[in-house]
């Protein structure tokens, strides 16, 4: 399929549809962790889109050839109608996939989203030990019920994802954190070392772990999988800090996810918005197939025609895209520089030696979004 109003074959020549929507439903959340990825300036409850135009942009979306729909946040079970949108993705045939804190859902009402169509649980924990989860959390009673929760959506029959995020504070408990997965029966445990963007980046020295921290939980990863196959896959995300290689950030910029947020603007990543100049399309103004394969902001950094070097001429760059455009920005002050996770980034060594500072200081106070609304 071609694409409108694409530069270049490179942004443009293979584009098939996005395989994947993440729909933020809501910034609303109970909790408060200290690395979520949000931006710092939540949207507000009366800018969110209503429910009549999520299952509008739903067929849209299935329309266009979108297969997965990641019902996140926020915490997506704030919004009443969240059993329309699951019914709606079922009645379209895109496969569904909760992701949840879980400490608003009572059972009943997670019977009635299996019910509706759920495809798929995914639960976040903060650490296996109640008092610091709970502490990271900073929502008192959060961790039991996410167990809870857990058991409920093995009891329904739904497959399982513990989303573990790990970090300096709770990464001595990764041990623990991969047998409490493996006795909720879940199916998968996502171990993802913090990435610090949103308001990861204000807690980023109260976060960030040793370089042997980071190598101590890639080797237990690596005997778990072994000891668990067939039992448990297990993913592993390494901190940009420590790498040589940056990651594909959402699988390459506008090529395989779509995220839309509250208020329906269209991003090529979640953190997108974060890139001053660029203008987003809004699902209220815009075809959700037309900003796909034409809109500004997806063309401006798809493919590879607006790369530098080292990019321009790395054999790499058809594989991780460059990395990512938000922490180029963030870190080198042009969205268009190498990810600075890049060994070959000229700003390599100073982000590296930023992630040595932080983690041989003492852990500073978290700070939290909303720092007297502790539960
Ligand atoms: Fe990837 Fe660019 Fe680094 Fe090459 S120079 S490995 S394309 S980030
Ligand atoms: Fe935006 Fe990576 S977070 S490109």
């Amino acid at each position: 399929m071609s694409v409108n109003g694409a530069k270049d074959g490179d942004a443009a020549g293979d584009l098939k549809a996005p395989i994947g929507l993440l729909a933020e439903l809501t910034h609303r959340c109970p909790l408060q962790c200290p690395y979520c990825s949000n931006p710092l300036a939540l949207e507000r409850v009366n800018g969110e889109l209503s429910g009549e135009i999520w299952l509008d942009v739903l067929a849209q979306a299935a329309e266009l050839g979108v297969l997965q729909l990641h019902l996140s946040g926020g915490e997506p079970t704030v919004r009443r109608d969240l059993e329309d949108i699951v019914a709606q993705a079922a009645r379209l045939g895109l496969y569904s996939n909760l992701i949840t804190a879980g400490v608003l859902l009572t059972r009943e009402r997670l019977q009635v989203l299996a019910d509706r169509g759920l495809d798929h649980v995914q639960i976040s924990i903060q650490d296996s030990v109640a008092a610091n989860a709970d502490r990271i959390a900073h929502y008192a009673g959060g961790h039991a019920k996410k167990l809870q929760v857990a058991r409920w959506t093995r009891e329904l029959k739904l497959p399982l994802t513990i989303n573990a995020p790990v970090h300096r504070q709770n990464i001595d408990s990764l041990p623990a954190i991969i047998e409490l997965a493996v006795a909720l029966g879940a199916h998968r445990l996502e171990v993802a070392h913090v990435q610090y963007y949103g308001w990861a980046l204000e807690n980023r020295q109260a976060l960030m772990p040793t370089r042997a921290q980071v190598l101590h939980s890639a080797e237990l990863v690596d005997k778990a999988r072994t000891r668990l196959k067939g039992v448990l896959v297990i993913d592993f995300v390494v901190p940009d800090y420590y790498a040589r290689r940056p990651k594909p950030c959402m699988g390459g910029w506008g090529r395989g996810i779509i995220t839309i947020t509250p208020s329906g603007n269209v991003l090529p990543c979640h953190a997108a918005q974060s890139i001053a100049g660029l203008a987003f399309d809004n699902v209220r103004q815009r075809r959700l197939k037309d900003i796909w394969f034409a809109s500004a902001a997806f063309n401006a950094y798809r493919g590879t025609h607006w790369m530098r070097e080292p990019c321009r001429s790395c054999e790499f760059r058809e594989l991780d895209w460059g990395g990512c455009r938000c922490q180029a920005l963030a870190f080198t002050g042009a969205a268009s520089n190498t990810d600075p996770a890049c060994d070959k980034s000229p700003d390599h060594a100073a982000f590296t030696a930023i992630a040595l500072t932080d983690s041989s200081r003492p852990a500073p106070p978290f700070a939290f979004r909303r720092p007297r609304a502790a539960r």
